[in-house]
């Protein structure tokens, strides 16, 4: 609910705001499970929806779903406009501009990102691979960015570990060592990874951060809700996915300093799925990430149990807090407690730590920051009752709401351009061509070979044979050598007259008859020697 353009949050001793131009100091919304942190967190994005900003959020549970259709005034909700301070009268309930995502494209436009665009980092987190792993994985992805091979989907990344594993001598000197058996064991993460279905995630198009900042038809901040039930099965793809949508906002957005208000505020629900067991290079890169971003004019709010499920420096970053109840049975609970607690600014009117332990649904301790940037005395707030609807989303509504969204057509279908699969297959194929063709050229030159040796051997059995029977070389005896002989000199020598006619006869006025005639005439010599030789 907005009032004086602040987002009112709900009210203690007094009412308290998220300020539009504090909004991207960031956030954090902690409690216990069942205490009210999804409805704040509806409660925040409906107030920057109406300011005109987007929102992108989580929604693990499937019960944000609901912000697209108006809530309604009962006893309960009234009783609650009462508390903090809004004249039920002038509650409006109204459903919100959402528009639904889903990494699986079920419950939701299809959300995907490139391999190549995910980068090592978080891809290495997802495949769960060792140091040295990770270093192989870093030289495949920088041959195929030095060559220009783009990497979409698995496919790609397979060939490429394919290539860069025959090739790896090529590679030491300007790239480093590539062992085989870190090549086949990304393969073989590769392919676990595949049989849990990440491989979806992985294609073109390519999810455009800016589709996020269409406000909705009304001038509204569209609520743009990623519908991820499943993918909160797999954690670590879950965080992945959520990373990279934090780095490529870092990448694309530009710095736009302190404005009025965000260009986006980014709800990061179970935020303690991203920074289990991550490694220190990873936990380094948000903690970078969260510092620079506030520049682009992008809030991020953590959404999680307990605040120590946040590493200390990325918790230093986030300045509008609201601390819903914990329950402190075991002493490291207590302890989480007492490091919430002194993480606010005292109120002196009660004790914050025994406040934490006591508070019912949907009341919580609240500090934001003030048009200064300190943050505000903390609050025992009520918080408001949200504008939009507290039920579920039914799948049919919501699949009815994604095929009619304008943008459905952009992600409906993945496709699969020419990548690097597509062009290590070409070299594949146009090596084994010529390296066909050459196999060919060397085997016709030794038929050809061994043909010339068969006949030189034959030849030289024939004329042994010949010179066992008394004959020549040639197979004549001395007789027909004698006869050959004598018949050569008189057919050159007919031959030589026959020759000079014709060459005669074409210059001047001669016809066939005379060709004919000598033509006979010799011929009649040939039989008639013969003749009287045999
Ligand atoms: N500000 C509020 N206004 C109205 N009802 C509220 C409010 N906060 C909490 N509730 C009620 O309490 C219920 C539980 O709150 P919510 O779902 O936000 O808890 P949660 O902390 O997100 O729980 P979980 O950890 O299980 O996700 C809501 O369904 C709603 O009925
Ligand atoms: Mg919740």
């Amino acid at each position: 609910m907005l009032q004086d353009d602040k987002i009112l949050v709900g009210k203690g001793e007094n009412p308290v705001y998220l300020l539009p131009q504090m909004a991207n100091r960031h956030g954090l919304i902690a409690g216990a499970t069942g205490t009210g942190k999804t409805v704040t967190l509806k409660v925040l994005a409906e107030g920057l929806s109406d300011l005109g900003v987007p929102v992108f959020l989580a929604d693990i549970k499937g019960d944000v779903g609901g912000t697209a259709l108006p809530g309604a005034l009962n006893d309960k909700i009234t009783e609650r406009l009462n508390t903090v301070g809004v004249d039920p009268a002038a509650y409006t309930p109204t459903g919100y501009p959402c528009r639904f995502w889903d990494v699986f494209g079920k419950g939701g436009i299809p959300v995907r990102a490139t391999v190549t665009d995910v980068g090592p980092l978080l891809l290495s987190r997802l495949l769960g691979l060792t140091e040295a792993q990770y270093g192989v994985l870093n030289i495949v992805f920088r041959v195929a960015d030095d060559n220009g091979w783009e990497l979409i989907d698995f496919k790609d990344l397979r060939a490429m570990l394919a290539y860069v594993g025959e090739h790896r001598k090529d590679y030491v000197t300007t790239y480093g060592n590539v062992t085989t058996q870190s090549v086949g064991a990304i393969q073989r993460a590769l392919l676990a990874l595949e049989e849990d279905g990440a491989e979806t995630f992985f294609g073109e198009p390519q999810l455009d951060i800016q589709d996020w900042m269409q406000p909705g038809p009304d001038g509204r901040g569209t609520i743009n809700i990623l519908h991820c039930v499943e993918l909160a099965q797999k954690p670590l793809l879950y965080a992945t996915f959520m990373l990279w949508m934090l780095s490529e906002l870092y990448e694309t957005l530009p710095e736009v300093g302190d404005a009025a208000k965000p260009k986006l505020v980014f709800f990061f629900d179970e935020a303690h799925m991203l920074f289990a067991d991550a490694p220190k290079a990873l936990v380094d890169k948000v903690v970078q990430v969260v510092k620079l971003i506030r520049s682009k004019g992008v809030g991020i709010f953590f959404i999680t149990q307990t605040p120590s499920d946040i590493p200390d420096e990325v918790l230093a970053q986030l300045n509008n807090r609201v601390q819903h109840a914990l329950r402190a049975y075991t002493p490291a609970e207590q302890k989480a407690v007492r490091t919430a607690a002194q993480s606010f600014r005292a109120n002196p009117n009660f004790k914050t730590e025994d406040a934490i332990g006591s508070m019912g649904t949907g009341v919580a301790l609240v500090s934001m920051l003030d048009e200064e940037g300190v943050p505000t005395v903390v609050e025992q707030a009520t918080i408001c009752p949200p504008r939009s609807s507290l039920n579920a989303l039914d799948a049919a509504t919501r699949a009815l709401l994604t095929a009619n969204d304008a943008l459905y057509a952009k992600y409906k279908d993945a496709v699969d351009d020419r990548s690097a699969y597509e062009i290590l297959d070409e070299q594949n194929q146009a090596e084994a061509a010529e390296k066909a063709e050459e196999e060919a050229e060397k085997a016709a030159e030794a038929e050809a070979k061994a043909q010339a040796k068969a006949e030189r051997e034959a030849e030289r059995e024939r004329k042994a044979q010949y010179k066992a029977m008394g004959l020549d070389s040639q197979g004549r005896s001395p007789l027909e050598r004698s006869l050959q002989k004598a018949t050569k000199s008189t057919v050159r020598s007919v031959g030589r007259n026959l020759g000079r006619s014709i060459t005669r006869g074409l210059l001047g006025n001669t016809n066939k008859t005379v060709r004919n005639a000598a033509g006979t005439f010799a011929g009649n010599i040939v039989s008639d020697l013969l003749g009287n030789l045999f």
